[in-house]
């Protein structure tokens, strides 16, 4: 507002108060035997400070006070010979100090008129503090009602910014304590809106993370609980009178259980190692019909005891992938498709390969599965009711899916029940 007036509204101020000393002179002029001292005196009253000076330098004040007297007796010279001062546009600008309120002698309009014979220097200002006093405290009392008001609102709003933060720090306390039951319940547009809502996702997902734990621990106990459970009751019984035949049984059923029992932790020490932070995979090429056909070569006696017919189409290829991790899959897909497959039963093994990819179909004719059974089939420890009575953890294709994901490959199954399953594998190239 100091640089407009001083840019700006100074000379106008100027020209305008010049125009008023000009139009009381005209009054002064033009009115015969006025009474010059009661005239400026009643100008003073009615709100202007005034300065005159005649030609003797005898000099008096009307109206309000000046707070500095500070106009050279050169310029009251200048003035008292004819010319016009222009004091209020030519005051020195100060930073911060607005000209318009500073109540100096310099910083008036001069003018020259001649009264009764003599002349005369009349210097003028608006007396501002008669003038504005009020407006003055008007403006002071609205700028602080807008600083109050302002601050208000800036608590209020930065209170409702933070609000959504310190529920979200509640929530994170929550999902330490393991508590993912309470979501946040912040409906907002904007980027904290968008956090809660991740964070929902993310609490979500890590409740599903710690069901799926516990329901992993609480699978594992049983199964191994139940085997060692056997084992004590059979040891148990060894130590007692026995037949030939019965020790034999007992000692058979001691060492199923024990094979079952070394046969899941294997699993789920592969599991554990498939799932440690995507575990990187070692690809090597190898030749993947060779590996297929070893698979169904140490398998040949449990096929020939079923009486299972075994085909296979294997096309020579090579692949790039790590045979170890693969292995585990031809071997689970194999053993499924005898283990669910009915006596005299099929199997087919087929091995095509492109340049984009290999796949590997391996058809069974056995029991298939309904749809609950191969929507949840991939899942850690799921085994369909009428396979119970087979061997088995339900660890083998939950571990087939993860390996063939770390392949960056897919695998898909059609089955129909009582007809057969057909489990079809894509490995991309790479
Ligand atoms: N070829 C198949 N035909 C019919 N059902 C199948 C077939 N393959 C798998 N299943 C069903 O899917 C379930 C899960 O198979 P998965 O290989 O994971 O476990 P499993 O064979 O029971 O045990 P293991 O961990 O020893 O392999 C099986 O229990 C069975 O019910
Ligand atoms: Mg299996």
């Amino acid at each position: 507002m100091n640089t407009y007036y001083h840019q700006v509204t100074k000379a106008k101020n100027d020209a305008k108060n010049v125009a008023i000393a000009q139009s009381i002179i005209k009054h002064i002029n033009e009115v015969q035997d006025l009474n010059l001292d009661h005239y400026l005196k009643t100008i003073g009253d009615v709100g202007y400070q005034i300065y005159l000076v005649d030609d003797e330098k005898i000099h008096k004040f009307y109206g309000g006070n000046y707070r500095v007297r500070d106009l050279p007796d050169s310029t009251v010279q200048k003035v008292l010979n004819g010319k016009i001062y222009h004091g209020m546009r030519d005051f020195p600008r100060e930073t911060f100090v607005t000209g318009f309120f500073a109540n100096y002698l310099s910083n008036t309009v001069g003018v020259p008129f001649q009264y009764h014979q003599k002349h005369y220097a009349m210097f003028l200002r608006p007396d501002i503090k008669l003038l504005f006093n009020e407006v003055h405290t008007i403006m002071g009392g609205w700028t602080l009602f807008m600083g109050i008001i302002s601050l208000a609102a800036m608590l209020f709003f930065a209170k409702l910014l933070i609000r959504p933060i310190t529920e979200l720090t509640a929530a994170t306390k929550r999902i330490a304590r393991e508590r993912f039951d309470t979501p946040l319940k912040i409906e907002r547009k904007d980027e904290i809106g968008q956090l809660a809502t991740s964070f929902n996702t993310m609490m979500g997902q890590l409740q599903e993370n710690d069901l799926m734990r516990k329901e992993f621990i609480s699978n594992v106990s049983h199964d191994f609980q139940s085997p060692l459970l056997n084992i004590q009751g059979y040891a148990g019984l060894l130590k007692s009178e026995l037949t030939e035949e019965e020790r034999h049984n007992y000692v058979a059923i001691i060492q199923n259980e024990t094979h079952r029992l070394s046969t899941l932790t294997k699993q789920l020490l592969l599991l554990t190692s498939l799932d440690q932070a995507a575990r990187r995979i070692e690809r090597k090429e190898y030749s993947l019909d060779q590996q297929l056909k070893i698979t169904i070569q140490k398998y040949r006696w449990w096929l020939e005891e079923e009486g299972i017919n075994l085909s296979m189409t294997l096309e020579p290829t090579i692949f790039n992938g790590d045979a170890g991790l693969l292995e585990n899959v031809w071997e689970n897909l194999l053993t499924n498709a005898i283990k669910y497959n009915r006596s005299d039963g099929d199997i087919y093994v087929t091995l095509a390969s492109s340049m984009k990819e290999v796949n590997v179909i391996i058809q069974d004719t056995g029991i298939g599965m309904n749809d609950v059974t191969k929507k949840q089939l991939f899942e850690r420890f799921y085994r369909a009711d009428e396979s119970r009575s087979k061997e088995g953890t339900g660890l083998g294709l939950s571990i087939v899916e993860e390996i063939i994901h770390l392949h960056e490959g897919h695998i898909k199954v059609e089955s129909e029940l009582n007809k057969g399953t057909t489990f079809i594998i894509s490995l991309p190239n790479l």
